[in-house]
């Protein structure tokens, strides 16, 4: 057995507009290396935090990959520890699943150190735990499609019930992150504790309906469903020029804009590259009408989740 692992997480957008909490994907491009190693002594602990982000909790109550590691640890019942060592490359408090990935990652790197193989649904709660740490809630839209890749419907977490989503072969992902931090712990004190039944009859069905278009490859019902009726409305005034953006996006020929998780970035949904391309010009464009700067990308939804990436298996 290793002694030490190395796995890449990738980035992911909750909610995707129409599934508040229990839809997201996995996004391509971006994502954190997490590197575990076995302890002998009891103990669970940070070795280093390079990349993007330094400035992270380094308490193992604080830090979401101890906390998962911890989790883990206690449920494997053995005596040693672990040391998680994190480069991360998703930028902080972006809506783009950071905290998930160093959980994920930190989790799938343990697991592979532990004797016995562990499957991804028994990996779910110890990530979730850490990711609780830093958004203050269980919500699996990011750590679950980091764990498995694709787009993916968390049904319920206890027993975990992922239901993976086909997406459209074409179907790109623009991603616009404009140079402004909201941690999501805040996006979610914005958020009514309840919400009137018709507003969750129309939402659900616009998310009834995203899920058949997305089975039937149906863009153009992907196109009338993908909207966020209940969350959107009040997070929109924390990203200085949301509406503009949004508009430039839908009029550039998106399937659907809105935010990536619990922003700022905001996402587009488009029906291949060379759509994707234009809307994120204009994207970028409206941003900088309002003087922000921006970096965007644009991803298709990879099937791939969080991996080992070393040793790599020609390594002994
Ligand atoms: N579903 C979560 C939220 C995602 O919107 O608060 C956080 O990235």
């Amino acid at each position: 057995m290793n002694d030490e692992v190395t796995v890449f997480a990738p980035a992911s957008m909750g909610n995707v507009a129409v599934g508040y909490d229990l839809l997201g994907s996995a996004l391509d491009g971006l994502g954190d290396r997490v590197t575990v190693q076995r302890l002998d002594e009891p103990v669970v602990r940070i070795g280093s935090i390079t990349g993007r982000v330094t400035d992270l909790p380094t308490e193992p109550a604080d830090n979401t990959a101890t906390v998962a590691l911890r989790s883990l640890r206690d449920a494997a019942d053995i005596d040693g520890g672990f040391e998680v060592s994190i480069e991360k490359g998703i930028p902080l408090g972006s809506g783009l699943g950071g905290s998930a990935a160093s959980a994920v990652g930190a989790v799938v790197a343990g697991a592979e150190l532990l004797p016995g193989s562990w499957a991804q649904e028994a990996l779910l709660p110890h990530a979730l735990a850490g990711e609780a740490v830093a958004s203050g809630d269980l919500h699996p839209d990011n750590v679950a499609p980091c764990l498995f890749g694709g787009l993916v419907l968390t049904r319920a977490m206890d027993p975990p019930d992922v239901v993976p989503i086909p997406v459209p072969s074409g179907v790109r992902c623009v991603l616009v992150h404009p140079d402004r931090v909201i941690p999501t712990r805040e996006a979610r004190a914005c958020l009514p504790d309840s919400i009137p039944l018709s507003d969750s009859v129309r939402q659900t069905a616009h998310l009834g309906a995203f899920v058949a278009g997305c089975y039937r490859d149906d863009l153009a019902l992907i196109g009338r469903a993908l909207r966020d009726l209940i969350v959107e409305p009040h997070r929109a005034a924390l990203v200085p020029g949301f509406a503009d953006v949004q508009e430039a996006a839908m009029a550039a020929g998106a399937l659907g804009c809105s935010l990536s998780g619990a922003g700022p970035t905001l996402f587009a949904w488009c029906r291949g590259s060379s759509d994707a391309e234009q809307v994120r010009d204009v994207m970028v464009e409206a941003f900088t009408q309002h003087d922000i700067p921006t970096e965007a990308w644009i991803s298709p939804i990879p099937p791939k989740g969080a991996h080992v990436v070393a040793p790599t298996p020609a390594d002994p």
